[in-house]
Parts: structure tokens; sequence; C-alpha cells
């Protein structure tokens, strides 16, 4: 190699390493900026009998809801609490309510970092951490994902996908409809960790659904619109905390429960205008 080509040759080989550096280190809950409620509120336990079934594929355990001969696909991804029966009650109305097959993966494999007995954090990193090294976007939740599309592709023809989820799950649909063009609509409900730079790099139309306790959404929402026009969505609940329709979510209490009745009235139709139906 002349001079100079060894020495242009050594200047990609560190800007490449820069930004491998920089994509394996990025942070997917990172707790200097998630909510102060999700990090010292439990999850509320469930009065309710999920509909669906659980299965393998390959190494990742599913949750499916009980529609299953629908033809489009959601896949709704859980907040931090992992597999709670609150999620699949949500995932349940979604699936009987707007005609979907709703599939849950349980990308922490049975590990809930946070159980009910060891409450609260004594520091919160531990989460994050614990987040990174089990539950990497590069390493193991990409992975999984297109896994998962792939089966419902090979086993049942459907390649229409749409993307949601809640807290950590809403950073994880936001990085999906960014890098995973089998995604075609994505919603993010109260999630966690998303900045609003990251719109920009968002290939699906979206609806934004935060609460009280998430940072404003609306500079997130006029980068949507230049980019989706009509097709994305805002709606702030002001009157519900952070995790109101996640592990949090007080079917108990009337206005709760009115509220998921909205978050899933929007996806619903929002999901329907975005996916094909045939
Ligand atoms: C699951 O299977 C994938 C290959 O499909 C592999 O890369 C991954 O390490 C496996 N994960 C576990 C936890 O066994
Ligand atoms: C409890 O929290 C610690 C970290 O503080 C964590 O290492 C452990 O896995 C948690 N255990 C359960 C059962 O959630
Ligand atoms: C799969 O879906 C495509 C598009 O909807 C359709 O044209 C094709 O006939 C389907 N194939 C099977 C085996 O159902
Ligand atoms: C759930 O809501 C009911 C009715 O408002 C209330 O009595 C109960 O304390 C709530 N549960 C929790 C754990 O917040």
């Amino acid at each position: 190699m002349m001079g100079q080509e060894k020495f242009l040759f050594q200047g990609l080989v560190v800007l490449v390493s820069i930004i491998c550096i920089s994509q394996s280190a990025r942070i997917m809950y990172d707790v200097s900026i998630v909510p102060e409620h999700c990090l010292n509120t439990k999850a509320i336990e469930a009065n309710y009998t999920p509909r669906g079934v659980e299965y393998e594929i390959g190494n990742l355990t599913v949750y499916e809801s009980q529609n299953r001969a629908a033809k489009r696909l959601l896949i709704l991804v859980y907040d931090i609490f992992g597999m709670t029966t609150n999620i699949k009650q949500v995932g349940d109305s979604i699936a009987e309510l707007h005609d979907f097959r709703v599939v849950l993966p349980d990308f922490f494999r049975g590990n809930q970092f946070w159980s009910l007995e060891n409450f609260t954090l004594q520091n919160p990193v531990d989460i994050q951490n614990w987040l990174q090294q089990n539950a990497g976007w590069d390493d193991v939740v990409k992975f999984d994902l297109i896994n998962v599309m792939n089966e419902f592709k090979t086993r049942d023809n459907i390649t229409e996908v749409g993307i949601f989820g809640m807290c950590w799950g809403g950073k994880i649909s936001t990085l999906a409809a960014t890098e995973l063009p089998e995604i075609k609509v994505a919603g993010l409900v109260h999630p966690s960790s998303v900045v609003t730079a990251e719109a920009n790099g968002v290939k699906a139309p979206m609806y934004l659904l935060p609460s009280a306790n998430e940072p404003d959404m609306l500079p997130f929402y006029e980068i949507l619109k230049q980019n989706f026009g009509d097709n994305c969505g805002h709606r702030r609940f002001d009157d519900m905390a952070h995790g109101f329709a996640g592990a949090r979510a007080n079917f108990s209490d009337p206005l709760n429960v009115q509220r998921v009745e909205e978050v899933i009235g929007i996806l619903g139709a929002f999901f329907n205008r975005n996916l094909n139906s045939t």
C-alpha cells in the first residue's frame, strides 16, 4: 500500500469503528430521560383471563390473541414489566374490535427484572443496564422481530405488519419503524426514552399517544407531519399517568378503562387505514 492510501484506509477503519461503537452503545431505556413515574410505581394486578395462546417461534415464546383468522398482523411490544396480563388484555381487545392478529413476543425470555416483590429499585441504572444486556436492539430484539415476521409470512402468507408498544415498547416500535421496511405503521403509547431527533428517521406512518408524564411530543409530531402529512397523529392524555395502557392499567378505574378504550379505538382506526385489509 502507498503511504497515502494506507493513511486513508486507517482513517476509514477508525470511522467505521466509531460508527459501530456508537451504534452498539445506543441506549434503549435511558433512565436519565424516562419519566420518574416509570421508575417508582408498581405494576397493577389484573383481573382478566387472557383469551389467546402461547407458543414458540424458534427460541422465542410469543403470546397470540384469540383472533387467529385475521389477515393482518400487529406486533405488540410490552413495557419493562414484561409479559403481563394487562398488556394481553389490551392486545386481545384490539384483535377483537379491529380484526387483527396480535402477537406479543417475550423478548425478555421469562425474566421479569422488576417483580412486585422487588420494588423499588435502589439504583435505576440497573434496569437500564439489564435491558441493554438482555434485550438490546441490535443483538436481540431486532432479530426476534424479523423472525416473528418471517414466521407469519412463511406460515400464513401475512406481509402486512404494524407495531405498537408501551414505555420501553414505544422505543422499540420507533426503532422498528425506522429500520425494518416490513413495518407499515406504528403506534407509541406512553413511550419512554424516545427523543425528537428520532422522528427524522421514522419510515412508517406513526401515531403518538403520550401520557401526562412524558415530555411534549408535539415537536416529534411536527416532523412526522412533514413526512406523512395527515397520515400520522398525536393525542396527549393529560389525565393519565405513564403506564395507564400497560402494566399499570387499572381496569377497576372507570376513567382508566375509558382512556384505554380510546387508545384502542384510535390505534385500531389508524392501523386499519394503513394496513391492507385483503
Ligand atoms: C435464539 O436463536 C437465535 C438464532 O435464531 C440466536 O441467535 C440466539 O442467540 C438465541 N437466543 C437464545 C437466548 O437462545
Ligand atoms: C431484583 O432487582 C435486582 C437489581 O436491583 C435484580 O438483579 C434482580 O434480578 C431482581 N429480581 C427480581 C426477581 O426481579
Ligand atoms: C399470498 O398473498 C398474496 C398477496 O396477498 C396472494 O397474491 C397469494 O395468492 C397468497 N398466497 C397464498 C399461498 O395464499
Ligand atoms: C384502581 O382503581 C380503583 C378505582 O378507582 C381504586 O380504588 C384502586 O385503588 C386502584 N388501584 C390501584 C392499585 O391504584
